[in-house]
């Protein structure tokens, strides 16, 4: 298993979009500069959502324009729809992601509509990525359950990310947005969904309010699962999903399965200086 695994750095958007206090978007800029030279391939720096909908995303065009780039590493964001992609496009990101959900409930109460419609709202997301050559990400939320409407069924979950990886999407991103995956539970999810998908083309994101996304991701491992979503310290949550504690930490996943195991093997003495740097800015 040697560098092997790939760490998906949602910090800067899922850390931070569901923190109350307005922080500074030098300092997110600063924290994004920091993740920079961790050696993680992928950073997800912010969403172009409506601020209306998620006031803490506001100015991730500002922080895709002054941030430094470094070689090697791609920086990404959420769009939910073509506005947000041509907002995209001109922050020059250098990948999207889409973001769909398993349950009904939940995609209403986050993208104010049906998983059918955000599903045809990508469409033209596809279209205009393909013409411009940006790789598109999908997620799929409440893989294990929905705040709303409680067990969502794998082959529910089966369905959203075929149709999102039929359209598209280079890579699909399990949303335990929750965090109710037990690892009994994840197994029978991906039992089903690596019956007929390539676990090359899922990745996992792990919400960790239960305290078993580390064996969460282990069992991903086993089922040839090879990219995991996590934030730098442990931050995160949706503001559509009442009860959605932090993701899964950077830090402690790399702990736990063993520096040597991840791709690039990253530099864990900067990324503590990245935790310290976002505990500090929450402080203040
Ligand atoms: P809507 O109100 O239905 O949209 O929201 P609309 O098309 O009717 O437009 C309403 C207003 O929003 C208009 O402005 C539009 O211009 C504007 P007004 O005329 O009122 O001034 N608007 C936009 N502004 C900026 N950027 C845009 C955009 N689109 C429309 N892209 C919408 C629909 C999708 C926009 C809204 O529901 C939204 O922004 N939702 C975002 C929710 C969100 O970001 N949730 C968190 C991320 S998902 C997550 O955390 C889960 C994940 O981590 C995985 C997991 O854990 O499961 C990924
Ligand atoms: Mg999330």
């Amino acid at each position: 298993m040697v560098e092997t695994i790939s760490i998906f750095e949602v910090g800067p958007r899922d850390g931070l979009q569901n923190i109350k206090n307005e922080i500074p978007i030098n300092k997110k800029i600063e924290l994004i500069n920091i993740l920079s030279t961790t050696g993680i391939g992928k950073i997800e720096c912010g969403s172009f959502v409506s601020a209306k909908w998620v006031p803490q995303m506001r100015g991730t065009d500002q922080i895709f324009q002054e941030i430094v780039r470094r070689n090697g590493v791609k920086y990404t964001a959420l769009t939910p729809n073509l506005k947000g992609f041509e907002n995209a496009l001109h922050a020059k990101v250098d990948e999207v992601a889409v973001f769909a959900a398993a349950s009904e409930t939940f995609s209403q109460k986050n993208v104010n509509c049906s998983i059918d419609e955000s599903l045809a709202r990508f469409r033209d997301i596809f279209e205009k990525a393909r013409q411009k050559k940006i790789p598109v990400r999908g997620y799929v939320s409440c893989v294990v359950e929905c705040p709303y409407e409680g067990y969502v069924a794998p082959k529910r979950v089966l369905e959203v990310t075929s149709k999102l990886l039929d359209m598209g999407c280079y890579e699909v991103s399990l949303g335990d947005t929750i965090g109710k995956g037990t690892p009994k539970k994840i197994d029978e999810l991906l039992n089903v969904i690596c019956e007929s998908l390539n676990p090359e083309q899922l990745a996992g994101h792990f919400h960790d309010t239960s305290d078993y996304a580390i064996k969460n991701v282990e069992v991903g491992l086993k089922y040839g699962i090879r990219t995991f979503d996590t934030a730098i310290g442990g931050l995160g949550g949706c503001p559509y999903a009442p009860g959605a504690k932090g993701n899964l930490s950077t830090v402690q996943l790399i702990n736990a399965i063993g520096i040597e195991n991840f791709l690039g093997i990253p530099d864990l003495e900067m990324l503590l200086c990245a935790e310290k740097y976002l505990f500090n800015l929450l402080k203040n």
